[in-house]
């Protein structure tokens, strides 16, 4: 059996606008996908998925997903992540030239599905990371973060950036602007999360934001400020030493991408993807005294990301009507871990 594992991730900036090319930052987060895959005689594919919520509901059928239970979880959503493991299936099969393969898959995952926090590309990424080194195939990560977003592009058919994917592989914080993708040096930030247990439709959510965009010359100037701000905001992050923001303290930093991040929730409402619940999040972290708070992901319900060093933000959210949960984010340093 081989076992890989990959992070979820918080976006920092940018979601949406880089589906148009514009930059964004995301950064992986340890919550983590954990994949097992042993090989079969045969070319079926049997998926045994639970935990894939960190609110602990489970999800376990084999098979099809006609096969599945009723499970207290909206089946889009778990059609949803099968979409995924099928496309990690077929690029790993692909990778490994091995068409037939069949494959006993199980999935192990913190990371809320759809809830802004990366669960697909986690499970993409581990799934064909483990799946190629099951068949005897391993890629390097460059490839496997090629794959996985390929993967990706399939499912939300063709309406992906390398940002989720490559972040995942990766880890770290990240910029991805097109296919330029790279790791960036961010100091330690002080990350708060908040869940409204909810969840929102990727593809729905990023075919919105498109009709608007081709609808109104404003939407396609908010996609182009987006992008102005996460410039901005990288040069917060990892100033170049001739760069003023050099000469300024982690925490004026960190100050300053707290009120580019509100700027950046501010643009993600006006698009449309945010959503009552996301909205209170984001007002009780700043009003808890968070540097700044934004959505996180596609929106429409799932995550908000706020920056505070101190408790009160944590204390604040858990007292949030419609916050399920909140908890402190540590940096994923590491991205795909092959653990067995
Ligand atoms: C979803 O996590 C992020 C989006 O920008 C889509 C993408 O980049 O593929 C909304």
């Amino acid at each position: 059996m081989t076992v890989s594992s990959a992070p979820g991730k918080v976006y920092l900036f940018g979601e949406h606008a880089v589906v148009y090319g514009e930059p964004a930052i995301p950064c992986a987060i340890e919550r983590r996908a954990t994949i097992s895959v042993e090989a079969r005689d045969d070319d079926h594919v049997r998926v045994q998925a639970s935990d894939l919520s960190l609110d602990g509901f489970t999800v376990e059928y084999t098979g099809t997903t006609d096969d599945r239970p009723d499970v207290d979880v909206p089946a889009s959503l778990v059609d949803a992540a099968m979409g995924y493991i099928d496309a990690a299936v077929e690029q790993a099969r692909d990778a490994a030239d091995a068409p037939d393969a069949g494959f006993d898959i199980t999935v192990e995952s913190e990371i809320p599905l759809g809830a802004g926090l990366g669960s697909s590309a986690a499970v993409t990424v581990a799934g064909i990371d483990a799946a190629t080194r099951e068949l005897g195939a391993p890629l390097s990560v460059e490839d496997l973060a090629d794959r996985a977003y390929r993967a990706e592009a399939a499912v939300q058919k063709g309406e992906a950036s390398r940002a989720d994917t490559f972040c995942s592989a990766v880890g770290g914080a990240v910029r991805v602007e097109g296919d330029d993708c790279r790791s960036i040096d961010a100091p330690d930030l002080p990350i708060v999360v908040g869940f409204d247990g909810g969840a929102g439709d990727t593809g729905e959510l990023v075919a919105s934001v498109r009709a608007l965009k081709d609808r109104y010359d404003f939407a396609a100037d908010t996609i182009t400020t987006i992008g102005n701000i996460v410039r901005r905001g990288e040069r917060f992050l990892d100033p170049d030493p001739s760069d003023p923001a050099a000469d300024q303290s982690v925490e004026e930093r960190i100050e300053e991408i707290g009120r580019l991040m509100d700027f950046n929730h501010g643009l993600l409402e006006s698009l449309g993807v945010s959503s009552r619940s996301l909205d209170s999040m984001v007002w009780a972290a700043r009003e808890a005294g968070a540097h700044g708070a934004k959505l996180t992901g596609a929106g429409g319900g799932g995550c908000i990301v706020a920056l505070d060093p101190t408790p009160e933000t944590l204390t604040g959210l858990r007292f949030t009507p419609g916050c399920e949960e909140a908890f402190r984010a540590e940096l994923a340093d590491d991205g795909v871990r092959r653990v067995a």
